[in-house]
């Protein structure tokens, strides 16, 4: 088999990336290890920036997620019982955010492929990738793998490395080529898909004494809730009577406001952590999402982090193919880092304010409070948070 890029990985990078090479002419093959039905019922974050929504609109890919996606003009913070809501439409002048699951992103992304003749396959097994280290110019990038049980390899000009956190391709780099920064929080996320009407028209962030809530929606239906727990917390010593009673408290509010329950469609706990390699490229490789870094999920900011690398990764390899210059290709990861460096900051610092640590103290919490209040107080603050929570401007 033969393409010019070989992308490995059928998440949100990986299908964006192949969608914009093929609107440039330029061909890619996509392979996945998951079954597509798995890859399009996997539930994942839902909140998607105002330069998402436009690039996928503006490329043809947007014509559900315009009817269906909800369109959130604000985000509420809830301390002390209050509620604040920032408005984004004032605050960076008429910006939102729209709330469309991962996986329908990924399900149109696929569909889209797939009509235009593009080639997607799904549960290949044993990939591995060759020749990337440009080293021998006359042998070109490899990716072997296996498909029905069948060694296949496909040789490509290039390979793009978006199969997430545990993928392959990030582990291929010889030694000593990658510096990793990271963090991990002494927390994760137990979160719930709920058949239930959300509660609030739009997002609600809430810091509370016993730990931080989120209460988020999939549709007019369907409610996505989260509370912070231990980070190896056992999905299995919380019933879903005792989610909604720690909902129930950590979202609780003076004002008057119900949290509407209902049966809980699915329920897990996911670990958080920040992590970024540099440099995200090396020789004919190229690092591209959750491959390459990872945010913690305040602030949702995983899926247009990966769709803004793919963005720079396509825009510089059209740029090689039509003038046969490599200046963009050789700045990728340099461009990438300086927003992937910006939101590993705001997503910290989202999640800094809203949690609570074992390790800090009174003083800490006094601090946190005070933050969100300066935060809700202050025109400047509130648009900071504002201008990173609908997206910095794409490159
Ligand atoms: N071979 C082929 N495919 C693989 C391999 C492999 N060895 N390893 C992993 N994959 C696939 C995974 O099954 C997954 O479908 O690569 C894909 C990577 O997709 P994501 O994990 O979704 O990562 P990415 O596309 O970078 O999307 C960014 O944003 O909301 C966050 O973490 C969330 O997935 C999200 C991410
Ligand atoms: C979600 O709806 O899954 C979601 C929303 C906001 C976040 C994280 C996740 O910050």
């Amino acid at each position: 088999m033969r393409t010019q890029v070989g992308i490995i990985g059928a998440g949100p990078a990986g299908l964006v990336l192949s969608h914009l090479l093929h609107l440039h002419g330029i061909e890619s093959v996509v392979l996945e290890n998951r079954s597509r039905q798995y890859v399009q019922e996997r539930v994942r974050a839902g909140v998607l920036e105002q330069g998402t929504v436009d690039l996928l609109k503006e490329t043809g890919v947007g014509e559900r997620l315009q009817r269906e996606g909800l369109v959130h003009y604000g985000v509420n913070l809830r301390f002390g019982r209050r509620t604040h809501r920032i408005d984004f439409a004032d605050l960076t002048g008429g910006k939102a955010v729209t709330i469309y699951a991962q996986h329908e992103v990924v399900k149109d992304l696929t569909d889209a492929r797939l009509a235009a003749g593009g080639q997607v396959h799904f549960e290949v097994a044993d990939t591995s990738i060759h020749n990337f280290d440009n080293s021998n110019r006359t042998s070109k990038p490899a990716i072997r793998f296996r498909k029905d049980g069948e060694p296949l390899e496909l040789v490509c000009d290039f390979v793009a490395g978006c199969d997430g956190y545990h993928g392959i391709c990030r582990p291929s780099l010889p030694e000593g080529i990658l510096t990793t920064f990271d963090r991990v929080y002494p927390f994760g996320w137990l979160g719930i898909l709920a058949e239930a009407p959300p509660s609030s028209e739009e997002l609600i962030y809430a810091y509370h004494e016993r730990g931080f809530a989120l209460l988020s929606m999939r549709s007019p239906h369907i409610g996505r809730l989260y509370l912070q727990c231990r980070p190896d917390e056992d999905i299995l010593n919380w019933p879903d009577a005792k989610i909604w009673q720690e909902l129930q408290v950590r979202l609780a509010a003076e004002e008057k406001w119900k949290l509407v329950e209902g049966p809980v469609l699915q329920k897990g706990v996911t670990g958080m952590r920040s992590f970024v390699v540099e440099p995200m490229q090396y020789g004919n490789l190229f690092l591209a999402g959750d491959a390459a870094h990872i945010v913690p999920p305040t602030g949702a900011k995983g899926l247009n982090l990966a769709v803004a690398d793919v963005r720079i990764l396509a825009r510089a390899l059209a740029d090689f193919y039509s003038t046969g210059r490599r200046d963009l290709l050789h700045a990728y990861s340099e461009t990438c880092l300086r927003r992937v460096w910006k939101v590993q900051r705001f997503s910290w610092w989202m999640t800094s304010m809203l949690h609570r640590f074992d390790n800090e103290n009174a003083f800490d919490h006094r601090r946190q409070l005070a933050e969100l209040d300066y935060l809700t107080s202050s025109r400047a603050a509130a648009q900071s948070l504002a201008e990173n929570y609908v997206g910095l401007p794409l490159e």
